[in-house]
């Protein structure tokens, strides 16, 4: 039985230590089997965000957290002035550059938090599914990292794991966060709606657009809609052809599935007065 697997998370490590894959990061370990979206709402979701940044010829976008670059696809086909991503694991970051043409299009390897890039040289900022990992002080850090890069007028994307309704007990937000935390092995502290909106209007950005989805993320019809037929198939096989990679995901399944009254997706896009 193979129960040791090479991390070539993002496809470009020959020769990377072994990994258990009982233990590695949920989102690593999908993506080692092929999953390439690793965002609760799905392509649908990521769609909907980038229609309602509505990015232009003249635009000037950051992606933080771009993972395995599908959304900077998208992103790059609307040919923008500038793209830069920032990506802080080096595979990924590897990953992202091979979508990369010319000098105004760069994947930086380092935090969403500090970015080093210049005040007010963005008019897109988006990042999916990278701040339900943070803690409060980082999400904060982010948020403002966002807002410091954006021009004004600017806007603001992100797609995130959400807990509802808005006044679920504490408790229980904790126990979920918990249980996800378990069951994925990354840090999980998703938020109410509410509570996302005012992260951002607190950092001084006015909410625009609001969209939820369901979270869906290891349903077989999501996983079609999001991969495509082939590459859905192929990361079904992936799946069940190691029995130790099979027994986590289906975990994580049931984990989403136990909680699936609590917890969604959504994007919100706002505006840097
Ligand atoms: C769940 S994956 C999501 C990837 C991609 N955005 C997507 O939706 O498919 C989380 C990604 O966030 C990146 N990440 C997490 N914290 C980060 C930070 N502070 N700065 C930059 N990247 C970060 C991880 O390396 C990983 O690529």
């Amino acid at each position: 039985m193979m129960n040791r697997l090479r991390d070539e998370t993002a496809g470009a490590t020959a020769g990377a230590p072994a990994v258990d894959p009982g233990k590695m990061p949920g989102h690593w370990l999908l993506a080692k089997m092929g999953k390439r979206v690793l965002r609760p709402g799905g392509l649908e979701l990521s769609r909907a965000m980038l229609a309602r940044l509505a990015i232009q010829h003249a635009d000037a976008v950051v992606e933080f957290a771009p993972g395995m670059g599908v959304t900077a696809r998208m992103t790059l086909r609307k040919t923008p002035a500038c793209y830069t991503a920032v990506e802080r694991d080096p595979r990924a970051a590897a990953r992202v550059k091979r979508y990369l043409r010319g000098p105004t299009q760069r994947c930086q390897l380092g935090s969403a938090e500090q970015t080093g890039l210049p005040d007010q040289s963005a008019t897109v900022v988006y990042g999916e599914a990278m701040l339900t990992m943070q803690g409060a002080d980082q999400k904060q850090r982010i948020v403002a990292e966002a807002f410091r890069l954006l021009k004004s007028g600017g806007r603001y994307g992100i797609h995130e794991m959400t807990l509802v309704p808005d006044d679920l007990p504490l408790e229980v937000k904790q126990d979920i966060n918990r249980t996800m935390t378990h069951s994925i092995h990354v840090g999980t502290r998703a938020l109410t709606v509410r509570e996302w909106r005012e992260l951002l209007t607190a950092a001084g950005f006015q909410i625009q657009s609001e969209i939820t989805a369901p979270m869906l993320l290891l349903e077989p019809l999501r996983i079609f809609r999001d991969e495509g037929f082939f590459r859905a198939l192929r990361f079904g096989f992936n799946v069940l052809r190691t029995p130790e990679v099979r027994r986590r995901v289906l975990a994580m399944r049931r984990t989403f599935r136990r909680q699936r009254a609590h917890i969604g997706a959504l994007a919100l896009v706002a505006v840097k007065p």
